[in-house]
Parts: C-alpha cells; sequence; structure tokens
C-alpha cells in the first residue's frame, strides 16, 4: 500500500467507518467539506482523501491539541496543504464559510478521545452550530452526525440536536437516524441530514 491510500475495509459496528461510508457514496470528489469536529484528524484526514488537489476542507477545534494531532497525522500522508485547521468554536463557522457553499459537513460529538472528558461538545453550541450548518450546505449536499449519549456525555445534546431535526421541513431536508438496535447501553447514533437539490 502506497502512503497516503486507504484500506476499504467496511465496519458497520464502528459509528465513524459508517458514516464515512455513507458520505463517499454521496459526496462527489473536489468538493468543499467541513469538519466541524476535528478530534484526532480521521474525518478531516478521510474528507481531504475526498477533496483531493482540487477540493478544500475546513477543521474545527477548541483545543490546541486537536490541531497539533491532525496536523501531525495531515503531514505524514501529505494532505496537510489541503485543509485549513481553525482553532475556534463549530457554533462558529459561518465566520468561515458562506452560505449553501459547503459539499458535505461531518459533527462527532463529544470529547477528545484520550483527553479531558470535560471539555467537550455541548447541548447549547452543537445545535447551534448544526443550525449555522444546515446554512451553510449546498442544495444536494449532506451532513453526517455521530451522536452519543449517556455516561459523562448525558441526554441533553443528544435529545436536542434530534428536536431540531424533526423541525426540518420535509420539502427540504431529509432526515435518517439510525440505530445500533441490537446494542445495550447508550449505543451511538449516525445521523443523515441531505438538503435537497
Ligand atoms: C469525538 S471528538 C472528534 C473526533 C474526531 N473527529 C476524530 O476524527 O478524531 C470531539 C471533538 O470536538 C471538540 N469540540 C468540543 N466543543 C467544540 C466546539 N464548540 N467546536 C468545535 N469543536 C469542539 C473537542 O475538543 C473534541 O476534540
Amino acid at each position: 500500500m502506497r502512503i497516503g491510500e486507504e484500506t476499504r475495509t467496511l465496519r458497520p459496528s464502528q459509528i465513524t467507518d459508517w458514516c464515512h461510508e455513507i458520505i463517499r457514496s454521496q459526496a462527489s470528489e473536489g468538493g468543499f467539506y467541513i469538519d466541524a469536529t476535528m478530534g484526532k484528524g480521521n474525518d478531516t484526514l478521510m474528507l481531504c482523501r475526498l477533496a483531493k488537489e482540487n477540493g478544500r476542507v475546513l477543521a474545527f477545534d477548541i483545543q490546541e491539541e486537536a490541531l497539533r494531532i491532525t496536523e501531525a497525522k495531515l503531514q505524514e500522508v501529505g494532505m496537510d496543504h489541503l485543509a485549513e485547521l481553525i482553532l475556534d468554536g463549530h457554533e462558529h463557522m459561518d465566520r468561515y464559510a458562506g452560505e449553501e457553499t459547503a459539499d458535505v459537513i461531518c459533527f462527532n460529538f463529544g470529547y477528545l478521545p484520550g483527553g479531558d472528558h470535560r471539555i467537550a461538545t455541548s447541548a447549547e453550541t452543537s445545535t447551534e452550530a448544526v443550525r449555522r450548518g444546515l446554512k451553510i450546505l449546498k442544495p444536494g449536499g449532506m451532513m453526517s452526525l455521530c451522536i452519543y449519549s449517556g455516561g459523562d456525555t448525558g441526554f441533553e445534546e443528544k435529545e436536542r440536536i434530534l428536536c431540531l431535526l424533526r423541525t426540518l421541513p420535509a420539502r427540504e431536508y431529509t432526515v435518517i437516524v439510525n440505530e445500533y438496535y441490537n446494542r445495550e447501553n447508550c449505543p451511538p447514533m449516525p445521523v443523515f441530514v441531505f438538503k435537497r437539490g
């Protein structure tokens, strides 16, 4: 395998693999993609692979550690020039991207894996970011959301995001909420929002 190539074994048991698979199946290459929760850069890297040389990626996080880890990850495969890493909350993403410009916006809520669990996404800022993200999405674009609940995360964030998505007009958006139906202990929830073209 060459540097920068990706193995494509689908593991639907992993929420991020499932979301990546749906994004790749829907989004065309060379577009404009936003990673709203950079973390360790796995989603940013997937979006850079989709962007290739003609596309671009914006990635947000509020922790410098996330930017450092992600930058190193992208440098390792020679893709750091494709992404702009922004130290700011995703609830401000409309300061960096115009209305109806993004092909894909990707959220993976929660805390930095291996980091401080107290620094995490919150119901208030996450719902605001989703609201603003929907305006930034192009007609025909999609939003992918990995939503967690239980444990340190609690339930408020998940409930508020789902409440917001339920109110979206069906003639403008298709909202698909997936479930790991036979799993115990508050499994994560993959959600997809498609803005009609
Ligand atoms: C589960 S991690 C993301 C995982 C990541 N996508 C990856 O591939 O590793 C969630 C991230 O959201 C970040 N975060 C928390 N609040 C945020 C906010 N308001 N805006 C942007 N990022 C935020 C956290 O710092 C954390 O790094």
